[in-house]
């Protein structure tokens, strides 16, 4: 794990590397913005991919990733191990979502964002070979009263009372999918209402810790990569994503306990990403986080959110993009 003094030397001189990593992240929706609901989520993600390839290595950092996206489905990505920035210090971490949401945003459906998230070298767990983790997020009001073991009903009037509104208030974000049938059961049971969304738990679980879109917590099991990159734009916001490897196959599990990994862990944002972090994100298609690209004649419009843990801003930009300029110096082809 990273020492404080590789913490110190991420965000010496208040630099946010995060006004460098929107850049990395506009290009990424723009890209794949032009893939929407055109039923090819590979190509949505190779686009976002080529462009994100160029911007990054413009960013003043030495990055490796260690996060990326593609194992699980074989989509195209820069590799887990992989250098990206320009080499100078400060040493990162880095972990990246191209295409959050391909298949929504395949779809043209609603929550496709472009992400990556950066912290001091050694900072982000390794997920390994867990491709599922059992999580809950929440803002900063509930942060601390929540649970994730705790029973579904106890955690839902935990966060009525904490925000002091009423148990049949709260609303509760989880991804439409049949491993969830019995706790969408309990929700109910528990009187809360609920946000079915079929896929993209990191756009959800910001929302939940943002208020941005009336949701008050986030329940249920997503990938274990988007647990950590929610984790690191969670620290920023002050609220809370507690995770438990939650693995969805025989295989799945035999490979965790062959490879060390305790499957009874509860991670919280802070062991899952240790000391500062950087997220940026962009929206492709549009949602309740962040808006869609819109593109013009001569170039796009996009909205981002920039946060840094260090000092818990939350940036949210609107870029006006030309392509005629864009395109002449940066090598990508947006039109
Ligand atoms: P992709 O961007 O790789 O398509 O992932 C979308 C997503 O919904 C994530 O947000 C979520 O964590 C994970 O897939 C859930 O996996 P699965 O669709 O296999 O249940």
């Amino acid at each position: 794990m990273t020492d404080e003094t590789e913490v110190f030397s991420l965000t010496s001189g208040d630099r946010n590397l995060g006004m460098e990593l929107v850049r990395v992240t506009e290009a990424g929706a723009m890209a794949a913005g032009r893939w929407m609901g055109r039923g090819d989520k590979e190509a949505a993600d190779g686009a976002a991919v080529d462009a994100m390839r160029l911007m990054i290595a413009t960013c003043q950092m030495d990055g490796i990733i260690v996060i990326g996206e593609g194992e699980k489905d074989d989509a195209p990505w820069l590799s887990n191990g992989e250098r990206v920035g320009t080499g100078v210090p400060p040493e990162v971490d880095v972990a990246v979502d191209p295409v959050e949401g391909t298949t929504i945003t395949s779809r043209g459906m609603p929550g496709g964002i472009a992400v990556i998230a950066v912290a001091g070298r050694g900072a982000m767990w390794d997920p390994g070979p867990a491709f599922y983790m059992k999580k809950i997020a929440t803002g900063p009001e509930a942060a601390d009263v929540v649970e994730l073991e705790a029973p579904v009903a106890d955690n839902i009037k935990a966060v009525a009372k904490a925000k002091g509104i009423d148990v049949e208030d709260v609303t509760v974000i989880l991804m439409d999918k049949p491993r969830h049938k019995e706790l969408i059961r309990q929700i109910r049971e528990a009187g809360a209402r609920i946000r079915l969304i079929t896929d993209g738990d990191v756009a959800a679980g910001l929302s939940a810790a943002t208020n941005r879109s009336g949701v008050d917590l986030l329940l249920g099991t997503g990938g274990t990569p988007e647990g950590v990159i929610t984790a690191a734009a969670i620290k920023a916001l002050g609220g809370c994503l507690q995770g438990r490897l939650d693995p969805q196959s025989d295989g799945e599990r035999q490979d965790l306990i062959d490879a060390g990994y305790d499957l009874t862990q509860v991670l919280n944002q802070d062991e899952l990403c240790v000391g500062d972090s950087f997220f940026a994100a962009t929206g492709i298609t549009g949602g309740d986080l962040l808006p869609a690209v819109q593109y013009r004649a001569d170039g796009a419009t996009t909205h981002s959110l920039v946060m840094s843990s260090r000092s818990g801003t939350v940036r949210t930009i609107t870029a006006e993009h030309q392509w005629t300029k864009l395109m002449k110096y940066s090598g990508i082809h947006y039109d």
